[in-house]
């Protein structure tokens, strides 16, 4: 599928905007993902690396990227593989070499297998290299081989590079500020995502699957024509306090909270919704109670979401909360002050209260500049996912025992109040009671 006019030019501002960043005399050089193999002959779903994709629009792999900023001839220049009526028959159709200046926008387009060739010319002359050094290492080292390549000619005269710098410092700055287009992209993300809980939330029953709400929410993404973002979490009971459970292959019972945490991917942007709820549709009293805490954590993180504020406020915010409530529970004792600056929620909640979202599940960007907390912008968007983990402890109350609950949205920051996404998802006890009834 070809990208419409408004996306060519917004992909093209991008090469310019970080052709400018780094500067004249440096390439560089951006790779597609590479192909995984799951099994012998069949292989991982591909799946664009994000800054490949965030640069060019490209899905096909055995691709590589090269900027070369205020260079005359071309800067921008496309490796890609060359049709091929036998291989596209066996594994899919091909852009090809020709098609991709007038598809792509690239200034010059050539062979994926003559890039050993062309490539040392390329870095002839120019003083820095910018490369996303050490995520693949056979990559990295054909790079390394041009280099040395390079170097062996040039004594007898030509100039090698001779700075590595890394392209992340520019490019993920770039992406950490989301344009229209790419916020449009990221809310229909969040409905999909939406639309895929409340279906698990609707199928949910006592001793149906894991499984089968996994289904429920993979199933509402492809027939939307969607991906999952990442593997779904759908934890009962015990299972919904191990953070990044996947095996989804027990039983839900009456009277244990389930936990699903999933989203969905569209052109390559990223939901992240967690929901924790009753498996039989009621909360009991014990459940409520560590459910509204969570909940009040999750209100209170987002309306920290704001210009003016920096990235750990709504942590900071969330914390409190909780830690708040694990007094009021018993299963915390002490003064609340000493116990958030011991970390003692910790034992119960142990990660953060969010992190970006973007064409990266947990996307690109710094969250801190210069060692402080970096401030929050217009354009930013974050997950905010307080979540309490109570485990099966002899000194904890027995009724609170063995049950997980997080409550993740996603959160545009604006100019005025943050902009919660997922909110097509119920979150309160009554809304969530009410949808499963009626189901
Ligand atoms: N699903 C991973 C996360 O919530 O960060
Ligand atoms: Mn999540
Ligand atoms: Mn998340």
């Amino acid at each position: 599928m070809q990208d419409s006019a408004t996306v060519r030019r917004e992909r093209a501002r991008r090469r310019k905007n970080l052709m400018r960043a780094i500067g004249k005399d440096s390439i560089a050089i951006i790779p597609a993902a590479p192909v995984k193999s799951r099994s012998r002959d069949t292989d991982y779903t591909y799946r664009q690396d994000s800054d490949f994709y965030y640069l060019t629009g490209f899905l096909e792999p055995e691709s590589v990227a090269v900027l070369i900023s205020g260079r005359k001839a071309a800067e921008y220049i496309l490796f890609c593989r060359e049709r091929d009526e036998l291989m596209e028959t066996w594994n899919g159709r091909r852009l090809g070499v020709d098609r991709a200046p007038e598809v792509l926008d690239a200034d010059d387009a050539f062979p994926i297998d003559d890039i050993d060739e062309i490539l040392p010319g390329l870095l002839e002359g120019r003083e820095r290299v910018f490369y996303s050094m050490g995520r693949e290492t056979l990559f990295d080292n054909r790079i390394i081989g041009w280099i040395n390549q390079l170097k062996s000619k040039s004594r007898s005269g030509g100039s090698v590079p001779s700075e590595f710098v890394s392209l992340d410092y520019h490019l993920h700055d770039m992406r950490l500020y989301k344009s229209r287009a790419e916020l449009a992209l990221l809310r229909k993300a969040a409905r999909l995502s939406a639309a895929g809980h409340i279906a698990a939330m609707k199928r949910c029953e006592p001793g149906c699957m894991e499984y089968q709400l996994e289904a429920e929410l993979i199933s509402t993404y492809r027939n939307a024509g969607a991906e999952h973002s990442f593997l779904p979490i759908v934890g009962g009971g015990a299972n919904g306090c191990i953070l990044h459970y996947t095996e989804n292959n027990m039983e839900l019972s009456d009277g244990d909270m389930v936990l699903i945490d999933s989203g969905a991917e569209w052109q390559g942007y990223a939901g992240d919704i967690s929901r924790s709820f009753p498996v039989n549709g009621r909360f009991s009293e014990a459940q409520r109670e560590l459910y509204e805490i969570v909940l009040e954590a999750n209100l209170a993180a987002i309306s920290k979401a704001v210009v003016g504020n920096h990235w750990n406020d709504p942590h900071e915010a969330a914390v409190r909360v909780i830690t708040k409530g694990l007094i009021r529970l018993g299963i915390l004792k002490g003064e609340l002050r000493k116990l958030i600056k011991e970390e003692e929620y910790r034992r119960f909640f142990m990660h953060r209260t969010g992190h970006w979202l973007g064409l990266d599940v947990h996307d690109v960007g710094d969250y801190k500049v210069d060692e402080k907390w970096r401030a929050l912008e217009p354009g930013m968007v974050l997950t905010i996912e307080p979540g309490l983990y109570i485990p099966d402890a002899s000194d904890v109350p027995k009724r609170y025992r063995n049950t997980g609950i997080r409550v993740e949205d996603n959160v545009i920051v604006t100019d005025a109040e943050p902009e919660v996404i997922t909110s097509a998802v119920p979150k309160s006890v009554d809304e969530i009671e009410a949808l499963m009834a009626a189901s």
